[in-house]
């Protein structure tokens, strides 16, 4: 259900319509999630739900564990021998974490952009967004065509760089090539994407296109971004999640996380007194 109203929070301007969608159900959920790496505890237990088609905020300190949950969410610490897993991920019904679970399918569901943009060096833009759907199998050059075009519509980029496809990736600007990698991993129709500080190393044009690009995004997929931007958070997300040392101390609803959070801790974060 889809549930419009406006608001009258002294952080939103009285005249901007607040749309939320409630009742949506959960597309990732972890239970009691920990991870140690050799002997010394990140995150401990860690319970949290994401919405559907919702935007969530992980927020937090530097160095309290934000990028390592969102690297567990796609299980990418298998690769580390001294990290020590326990708990659940839920991606819809299914556990990431049992034994009987296949990471490379789940991978496709699951799109990942990082802090600083990466794009394969050696690759065209058009190679960059296609490389997954290649990887895939994909050939038909009418459907890579067309892919290409909507995933670089969809991160607001396509406008800049649709008469130069075949330039290399990393002659454009840093925030162009984040828009790219944005796109490279929508071009493979994530179920979720997960987003690391997308706009930390972006200048303000690039950051306006990328919130743009998040609000549209959710309208078909679960977006769960870390940001240590406060106002970033207001714009985009639906949902805040509020970690200090490893643990969640608060997640709610946006306008309530910020307006009247539960935790003093949280209240002084998210009045920016310290960072
Ligand atoms: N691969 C790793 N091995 C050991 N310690 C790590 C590893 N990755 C992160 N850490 C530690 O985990 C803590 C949380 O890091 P991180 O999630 O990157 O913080 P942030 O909230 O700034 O994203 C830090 O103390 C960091 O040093
Ligand atoms: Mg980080």
């Amino acid at each position: 259900m889809l549930k419009r109203e406006e608001t009258t929070s002294a952080f939103y301007p009285e005249e901007q319509i607040y749309k939320h969608e409630f009742n949506k159900p959960d597309k990732v959920r972890t239970d009691s999630l920990s991870i140690s790496f050799g002997s010394k505890k990140i995150l401990s237990d860690v319970s949290l739900n994401f919405k559907e088609n919702n935007v969530t905020a992980i927020m937090g300190p530097s160095g309290c564990g934000k990028t390592v949950l969102l690297r567990l969410l796609n299980r990418m610490h298998d690769i580390n021998k001294s990290a020590k897993v326990s708990g659940k991920v839920f991606f819809d019904s299914v556990n990431l974490y049992s034994d009987s679970f296949d990471p490379y399918h789940h991978r496709q569901k699951i799109g990942m952009v990082f802090q600083k943009p990466n794009p394969f060096p050696t690759m065209s833009i058009f190679d960059n967004v296609v490389a997954g759907l290649k990887l895939n199998g994909l050939k038909d050059k009418h459907s890579l065509n067309k892919i290409a075009e909507r995933s670089l519509k969809m991160a607001y980029l396509w406008d800049e760089i649709k008469d130069r496809l075949n330039m290399p990736a990393t002659d454009l600007s840093g925030g162009q090539q984040q828009r790219l990698c944005i796109a490279r991993a929508l071009a493979v129709k994530p179920d979720v994407l997960l987003m690391d500080e997308p706009t930390s190393a972006l200048d303000p044009v690039s950051t306006v296109m990328v919130e743009d690009a998040i609000r549209e995004l959710k309208k078909d997929m679960t977006v769960i971004m870390v940001t240590h931007n406060l106002e970033q958070a207001k714009r985009v997300a639906d949902h805040v999640v509020f970690m200090y040392l490893g643990k969640v101390i608060e997640s709610g609803d946006v306008r309530q996380m910020f307006d009247s959070p539960k935790e003093e801790l949280t209240r002084k974060y998210l009045s920016g007194i310290f960072g």
